[in-house]
């Protein structure tokens, strides 16, 4: 099948790639010069396990072409995908610009028989304007549109998109259905066929409904630090009853990422302007946004003054195997612990570039080891393996006290309590190795002095 997918970000050149992996001839189009000229030289501008390895396959077996020609993409082309951005504007609802912008001059070039879907996250409403838009331009209606969103996770795009559980097809008619169906055939996931509204808000209700689940698990975390039960039991007790599952139920400082924090935001508007007022999914908001501050307040229980305190920071993307920062807890965070005057050092196997333009203050170390150095505490913010291996003795010997503030619950309290940590996680015990340590290792001197009496 020939496939035109228009917008190389992350959903678009995940696609592009794929489905040119799986045979199709894809030509992936973007307005970016620069953008289309390092990807033709083999450059991958984000940081995704395997997607370089894959796009390099499919370039040398001619499957794959990048150009900043619409005409030049659309030549050929059965099935046109866009997957440009819809960043969320000041109050929260979903910019269209590029999808408008790329409608009409989609409609310049629309052949009768063409299928034009949107894999981009939109309103509900949107495929409806941008057939008006393509048709407006195009001065003919002999095209289908459909909606068929992205469901793939960062880090895992490939796995995701070559290997999905599900795919939505939301269409007006049969063209559109069958032109899907053909794209997806060497995939053979399970389909579901709907209206283009249903397809349009399945997306929002599960990301909003995986947001749902991890505010939930964090609230359920909060009570347990209180009430003096571990989260981690808990959260397997839970997912072990198959109707609840187990995925999505791993406590921490709260989510982020490009998806889960702008289509919650951009649902509660939607619904808004439909006349309904979401109660739930403010309420998921709320508790992500304070559970990132409660892990300061960990933090200042046993370092109430952060000002001149070396504070090292382990993670900064929004979550493992990705550079993302995109509302990733680590920028509210690190903003904090600036303003409060502590000299704070990070360190991310990966997103130390995306951290240098986000945030320019931070001083940056290019190991845990370095960052680690001399700190007063650390804050673990992201769950890599890189960090759930370090080798404990030498983090206290590295460290100035010996505090370990841990979003991610990569470390088992107890454990840490034996190495001589102060150690404070979600949701389970808070516990002081530092204390215990000294008074069970008497010093040398008075070792001695006991051996001579
Ligand atoms: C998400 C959806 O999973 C995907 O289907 C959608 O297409 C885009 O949004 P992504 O943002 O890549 O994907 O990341 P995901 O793996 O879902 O994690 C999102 C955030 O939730 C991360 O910050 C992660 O750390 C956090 N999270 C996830 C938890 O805190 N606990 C969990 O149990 C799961």
């Amino acid at each position: 099948m020939n496939v035109c997918v228009i917008g190389t970000g992350y959903v678009g050149l995940v696609t592009g790639v794929c489905f040119s992996s799986l045979g199709h001839n894809v030509v992936c189009v973007d307005h970016d010069l620069d953008k289309i000229n390092s990807l033709r030289c083999g450059v991958v501008p984000i940081y995704e396990p395997g997607l370089k390895e894959l796009m390099n396959k499919s370039t040398k077996a001619n499957n794959l072409i990048f150009t900043t020609d619409l005409e030049e993409g659309m030549n050929e082309a059965t099935i046109i995908l866009i997957a440009v951005g819809t960043p969320a504007n000041k109050d929260g609802s979903a910019n269209l610009t590029y999808i408008k912008r790329v409608a009409l001059e989609i409609g310049q070039y629309v052949r009768p028989g063409m299928t034009i879907v949107t894999k981009s996250t939109v309103p509900v409403g949107t495929n409806k304007k941008i057939k008006q838009w393509v048709s407006f331009s195009s001065g003919h209606q002999q095209f289908s549109i459909a909606s068929c969103p992205e469901f793939l996770r960062e880090g895992n795009a490939i796995k995701d998109t070559l290997e999905m559980e599900r795919a939505v097809f939301g269409v007006e008619d049969v063209q559109a259905e069958l032109a899907l169906r053909a794209l997806h055939k060497p995939i053979n996931p399970t389909i579901i066929v709907t209206t283009i509204e249903t397809a349009e808000t399945a997306k929002y209700a599960a990301n909003a409904f995986l947001a749902t689940k991890i505010s939930f698990i964090n609230e359920v975390a909060n009570v347990c630090e209180s009430v003096g039960a571990d989260v981690e039991a808990l959260a397997r007790v839970m997912g072990l009853d198959h109707r609840i599952g187990t995925s999505f139920l791993k406590a921490g400082v709260g989510y982020g990422g490009s998806c889960f924090p702008k289509d919650t935001q951009a649902f509660i508007r939607i619904a808004a302007e439909a006349n309904y007022h979401l109660q739930i999914v403010p309420a998921v908001e709320r508790v992500n946004h304070e559970q990132r501050y409660r892990l300061l307040a960990k933090l200042k229980k046993s370092c109430p003054i952060l000002a001149g305190k070396r504070i090292a920071i382990l993670g900064l993307a929004f979550k493992p195997h990705t550079d993302d920062m995109r509302a990733a807890p680590a920028l509210d965070i690190i903003q904090a612990l600036l303003s409060e005057q502590s000299s704070t050092i990070a360190y991310d196997p990966v997103a130390s570039d995306q951290a240098k333009r986000l945030l320019p203050d931070v001083v940056l170390a290019s190991s845990w080891q370095e960052a680690v150095k001399e700190a007063d505490a650390v804050l673990i913010l992201t769950d890599w393996a890189e960090f759930k291996s370090i080798d404990l003795e030498e983090l206290k010997v590295l460290m100035r006290d010996s505090v370990v503030i841990d979003g991610r619950n990569l470390f088992h309290p107890e454990e840490m309590k034996q190495q001589g940590f102060y150690y404070d996680s979600v949701g389970r015990a808070q516990v002081d190795g530092r204390l215990s340590q000294k008074k069970e290792a008497p010093s040398p001197s008075l070792t001695a002095q006991t051996g001579t009496h």
